[in-house]
Protein backbone atom coordinates (compact mmCIF):
# COMPACT_ATOMS: atom_id res chain seq x y z
CA UNK A 1 0.00 0.00 0.00
CA UNK A 2 1.37 3.73 -0.76
CA UNK A 3 2.10 5.88 2.20
CA UNK A 4 3.76 9.24 2.38
CA UNK A 5 7.46 8.89 3.35
CA UNK A 6 9.78 11.97 4.76
CA UNK A 7 12.96 12.18 5.09
CA UNK A 8 16.29 13.98 4.34
CA UNK A 9 18.88 13.14 1.18
CA UNK A 10 21.59 14.74 1.03
CA UNK A 11 20.86 17.62 2.88
CA UNK A 12 17.43 17.87 1.54
CA UNK A 13 13.88 17.32 2.78
CA UNK A 14 11.91 15.09 0.48
CA UNK A 15 8.57 13.35 0.44
CA UNK A 16 8.04 9.98 -1.71
CA UNK A 17 4.19 8.48 -1.77
CA UNK A 18 5.96 4.68 -1.98
CA UNK A 19 5.02 1.17 -0.89
CA UNK A 20 6.25 1.18 2.35
CA UNK A 21 8.50 -2.02 1.51
CA UNK A 22 10.02 -0.73 -1.10
CA UNK A 23 13.92 -0.87 -0.47
CA UNK A 24 15.73 2.37 0.00
CA UNK A 25 17.98 1.69 -3.14
CA UNK A 26 15.14 1.76 -5.47
CA UNK A 27 13.87 4.79 -4.09
CA UNK A 28 16.79 6.50 -4.01
CA UNK A 29 17.47 5.37 -7.84
CA UNK A 30 13.81 5.08 -9.34
CA UNK A 31 11.93 7.51 -7.91
CA UNK A 32 14.70 10.21 -7.48
CA UNK A 33 16.88 9.78 -10.01
CA UNK A 34 19.71 9.61 -8.00
CA UNK A 35 21.76 6.99 -9.70
CA UNK A 36 24.89 7.24 -8.01
CA UNK A 37 24.25 4.15 -5.68
CA UNK A 38 24.47 1.38 -7.50
CA UNK A 39 22.49 -1.81 -7.63
CA UNK A 40 24.72 -5.44 -7.08
CA UNK A 41 23.22 -8.19 -5.74
CA UNK A 42 20.42 -6.74 -4.25
CA UNK A 43 21.04 -9.18 -1.26
CA UNK A 44 23.25 -7.21 1.34
CA UNK A 45 26.35 -9.02 0.15
CA UNK A 46 28.45 -6.90 -2.09
CA UNK A 47 28.11 -3.26 -0.75
CA UNK A 48 27.19 -1.67 -3.85
CA UNK A 49 24.40 -0.09 -2.56
CA UNK A 50 25.92 1.54 0.36
CA UNK A 51 24.64 4.62 2.21
CA UNK A 52 24.90 6.60 5.20
CA UNK A 53 21.97 7.04 7.33
CA UNK A 54 21.92 8.99 10.16
CA UNK A 55 25.57 8.51 10.56
CA UNK A 56 25.74 4.57 10.14
CA UNK A 57 26.87 2.41 7.36
CA UNK A 58 23.71 1.15 5.66
CA UNK A 59 23.45 -1.37 2.42
CA UNK A 60 20.09 0.44 1.03
CA UNK A 61 18.86 -2.79 -0.86
CA UNK A 62 18.52 -4.34 2.65
CA UNK A 63 16.31 -1.10 3.92
CA UNK A 64 12.70 -0.58 3.44
CA UNK A 65 11.76 2.85 3.23
CA UNK A 66 9.41 2.93 5.98
CA UNK A 67 11.99 1.89 7.84
CA UNK A 68 14.13 5.29 7.01
CA UNK A 69 10.95 7.79 7.67
CA UNK A 70 12.24 11.28 9.10
CA UNK A 71 16.06 9.69 8.95
CA UNK A 72 19.10 11.67 7.53
CA UNK A 73 20.41 9.93 4.43
CA UNK A 74 23.59 10.54 2.78
CA UNK A 75 24.56 9.43 -0.74
CA UNK A 76 27.65 9.84 -3.26
CA UNK A 77 25.63 12.35 -4.43
CA UNK A 78 26.17 14.33 -1.55
CA UNK A 79 29.96 14.04 -0.73
CA UNK A 80 30.06 16.93 -3.44
CA UNK A 81 29.92 19.85 -1.78
CA UNK A 82 30.16 23.93 -3.62
CA UNK A 83 31.77 22.46 -6.59
CA UNK A 84 34.29 20.37 -4.71
CA UNK A 85 34.68 17.15 -4.62
CA UNK A 86 34.81 15.45 -1.29
CA UNK A 87 38.62 14.13 -0.09
CA UNK A 88 37.30 10.21 -0.31
CA UNK A 89 36.46 11.02 -4.33
CA UNK A 90 39.66 13.29 -5.21
CA UNK A 91 42.14 10.29 -3.39
CA UNK A 92 39.87 7.66 -5.60
CA UNK A 93 40.96 9.68 -8.46
CA UNK A 94 44.32 10.60 -7.73
CA UNK A 95 45.06 6.88 -7.01
CA UNK A 96 43.48 5.51 -9.94
CA UNK A 97 41.17 3.14 -7.39
CA UNK A 98 39.01 2.46 -10.00
CA UNK A 99 38.77 0.18 -13.18
CA UNK A 100 34.74 -0.12 -14.15
CA UNK A 101 33.66 1.74 -11.30
CA UNK A 102 30.48 0.00 -10.56
CA UNK A 103 31.16 -0.82 -7.16
CA UNK A 104 33.39 2.92 -6.62
CA UNK A 105 30.05 4.85 -5.06
CA UNK A 106 29.43 2.14 -2.26
CA UNK A 107 33.36 1.67 -1.76
CA UNK A 108 33.42 5.35 -1.30
CA UNK A 109 30.21 5.48 1.00
CA UNK A 110 31.94 2.42 3.30
CA UNK A 111 35.10 4.08 3.66
CA UNK A 112 33.23 7.67 4.65
CA UNK A 113 31.63 5.67 7.29
CA UNK A 114 34.44 3.81 8.39
CA UNK A 115 36.94 7.31 8.64
CA UNK A 116 33.26 8.74 10.79
CA UNK A 117 34.31 6.14 13.43
CA UNK A 118 37.72 6.43 13.09
CA UNK A 119 39.33 8.92 11.07
CA UNK A 120 42.86 7.94 11.70
CA UNK A 121 42.75 3.74 10.48
CA UNK A 122 46.00 1.63 10.17
CA UNK A 123 46.03 -0.04 6.70
CA UNK A 124 45.00 -3.31 8.44
CA UNK A 125 41.88 -1.22 9.99
CA UNK A 126 41.29 0.04 6.78
CA UNK A 127 41.61 -3.46 4.87
CA UNK A 128 39.27 -5.11 7.58
CA UNK A 129 36.56 -2.15 7.39
CA UNK A 130 36.45 -2.30 3.46
CA UNK A 131 36.31 -6.13 3.21
CA UNK A 132 32.83 -6.46 3.09
CA UNK A 133 32.91 -4.34 0.29
CA UNK A 134 33.71 -6.45 -3.27
CA UNK A 135 35.45 -5.38 -6.21
CA UNK A 136 35.17 -7.69 -9.16
CA UNK A 137 38.30 -5.47 -11.02
CA UNK A 138 40.52 -6.18 -8.41
CA UNK A 139 41.25 -2.43 -7.32
CA UNK A 140 41.48 -3.07 -3.67
CA UNK A 141 45.67 -2.54 -3.16
CA UNK A 142 45.15 1.11 -4.27
CA UNK A 143 41.04 1.64 -2.72
CA UNK A 144 43.50 1.27 0.54
CA UNK A 145 45.70 3.58 -0.95
CA UNK A 146 42.95 6.27 -1.24
CA UNK A 147 41.48 5.72 2.04
CA UNK A 148 45.01 6.46 3.36
CA UNK A 149 45.39 9.55 1.51
CA UNK A 150 42.14 10.75 2.16
CA UNK A 151 42.24 10.18 5.89
CA UNK A 152 45.55 12.23 5.74
CA UNK A 153 43.72 15.19 3.93
CA UNK A 154 41.14 14.99 6.37
CA UNK A 155 43.12 14.90 9.43
CA UNK A 156 45.36 17.96 8.60
CA UNK A 157 42.37 19.96 7.30
CA UNK A 158 40.94 19.45 11.16
CA UNK A 159 44.55 20.56 12.72
CA UNK A 160 45.02 23.63 10.54
S1 LIG B 1 23.24 -4.35 -3.99
FE1 LIG B 1 23.06 -4.06 -1.87
S2 LIG B 1 24.66 -5.23 -1.01
FE2 LIG B 1 24.75 -5.70 -3.14
S1 LIG C 1 36.27 -1.03 -10.18
FE1 LIG C 1 35.05 -2.48 -11.25
S2 LIG C 1 33.97 -3.50 -9.67
FE2 LIG C 1 35.40 -2.29 -8.62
Amino acid sequence: MKQSVSFTLNHQLITVDVDGDESLLTVIREYLDQTGTKYGCGLGDCGACTVIVDNELVRSCMLSIENVAEKEILTIEGLFSNGTLHPLQKAFVANGALQCGFCTPGMIMNAYGLLLRNPDPSREEIIAGMEENLCRCGSYNRIVDAIQTAALEMNQKIKS
